[in-house]
């Protein structure tokens, strides 16, 4: 990546890497998307990623579907995921697969059976979890724990602490068995599924990507802070080695590493 301003290392809470600004992060996390999806399918002949909602991965996507960028990837041996989704059919502006399909997948000719939404119609939420667990089972390889290790996680952090669908106060953040389980989000009043921290901690490159000043005092607390994981789910992505933490200048703000006294 080239367009990198400043490097921290938080040890086990990860590394960040600091951008100008939102259009830079979306450039460095295409570059990333790139380089680690030639690095798996070198290795192993093709490559899984988990994508994230929110709008930092769909500016990404939207530079991956421009034709400098889109030629540079073997889409035929990339297959996508969702770290989670909401309770809504595809069709839904609310849906994270059917958003990032209608911005960019459905143009840069992934085959259809590359890409693995969620159902969520015609299903219970409890089935659909259950459902995509074994779809992920069967569609990407075992890491070191025998858990499916995913060749990039991309996540997002919301200003509440809150990543994939692990939002703060629920039991999804200690699920140790489940990979992948629906819930209902009191705050929110809906329900909402998600990948689970054994999961996300099993990729083999688990980075978030942060944008924008209102993530700026959170940002800090995740990193700097006190561990509680129960306020701060984001703590809870601990994969081996530490995530990686891509984010702009303005979400950076407030890093006492970066404005030491
Ligand atoms: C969801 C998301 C969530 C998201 C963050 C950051 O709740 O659907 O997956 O975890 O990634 O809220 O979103 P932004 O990139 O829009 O800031």
């Amino acid at each position: 990546m080239t367009n990198i301003l400043d490097s921290l290392d938080y040890g086990e809470r990860g590394r960040v890497l600091i951008v100008e600004d939102a259009t830079a992060l979306a450039r460095a996390a295409a570059e990333l998307v790139i380089a680690t999806v030639h690095d798996a399918v070198d290795r192993d002949g093709d490559a899984t990623i988990a994508l994230s909602g929110g709008s930092t991965p769909k500016e990404m996507g939207r530079l991956l579907a421009q034709e400098s960028y889109r030629e540079r990837l073997p889409w035929e041996n990339v297959h996508v995921f969702w770290g989670d989704e909401r309770w809504v059919p595809l069709e839904s502006p609310e849906n994270n697969a059917g958003e990032a399909k209608r911005a960019y997948l459905d143009s840069v000719g992934i085959p259809a059976a590359n890409v693995h939404p969620f159902q969520t119609v015609g299903i219970t939420p409890e089935q659909s979890a259950t459902q995509y667990e074994a779809i992920i089972r069967s569609g990407v390889r075992d890491g070191t724990s025998g858990v499916p290790a995913f060749d990039l996680v991309l996540l997002g952090m919301c200003d509440d602490g809150h990543t994939a669908s692990l939002f703060p106060g629920t039991a999804a953040i200690h699920e140790k068995e489940r990979l992948v389980v629906s819930h209902e989000v009191p705050k929110l009043n809906a329900t909402r599924l998600t990948m689970t921290p054994p999961l996300l901690n099993a990729g083999l490159n688990v980075v978030f990507l942060a944008a924008g000043a209102g993530k700026a005092e959170r940002l800090a607390e995740v990193l700097e802070g006190p561990v509680d994981v129960d306020q701060l789910p984001s703590q809870v992505v601990r994969p081996k080695g530490g995530p990686t933490w891509i984010v702009d200048r303005a979400a950076a703000a407030s890093l006492a590493k970066l404005n030491p006294r």
